[in-house]
């Protein structure tokens, strides 16, 4: 991390260790290989597969949380994080630390979020 680059990360970790926990989302690379034997037709797609499954299972339970009146912010801290959580929690080396959803009482409200035209980014077509 370049030393003009630290202040803001340093607040942002403060935030962190002021929140009520993180949900670490891994990936088996182990079951992903076995899905590209059992499914050999498809076995390039997998783990581009598994990343959605990783990215949806984030999704849900970022909306849940926010549900229950939580806020989070969803970061990735691999993989330099990876060996210190393997060693503190003890959870194997061989799987995937692929996000990191930090959660706990929003402080504030959202910034403002700009975007782009939704005509340009959604099709809809009607059948006739
Ligand atoms: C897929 C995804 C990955 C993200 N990764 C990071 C990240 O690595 N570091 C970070 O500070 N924020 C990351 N963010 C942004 C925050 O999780 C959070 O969404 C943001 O601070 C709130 O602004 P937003 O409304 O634009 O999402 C990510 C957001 C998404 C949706």
């Amino acid at each position: 991390m370049p030393a003009d680059l630290w202040a803001p990360t340093e607040q942002k970790l403060t935030g962190f260790q002021n929140s009520y926990g993180t949900v670490l989302f891994y990936e088996d690379p182990e079951v992903v290989k076995g899905l590209q034997k059992q499914w050999a037709l498809f076995a390039d797609k997998f783990p581009q597969w598994s990343e959605h499954t990783n990215a949806m299972h984030a999704h849900v339970l970022w909306t849940a949380l926010e549900q229950d009146g939580l806020g989070a912010s969803l970061q990735h801290y691999n993989p330099l994080i990876d060996q210190g959580i393997c060693k503190t929690w003890g959870i194997s080396p061989e799987w995937e630390l692929k996000a990191q959803l930090v959660f706990g009482k929003p402080t504030g409200q959202p910034d403002e979020k700009t975007f782009q035209p939704l005509e340009d980014r959604l099709k809809i077509f009607r059948g006739q």
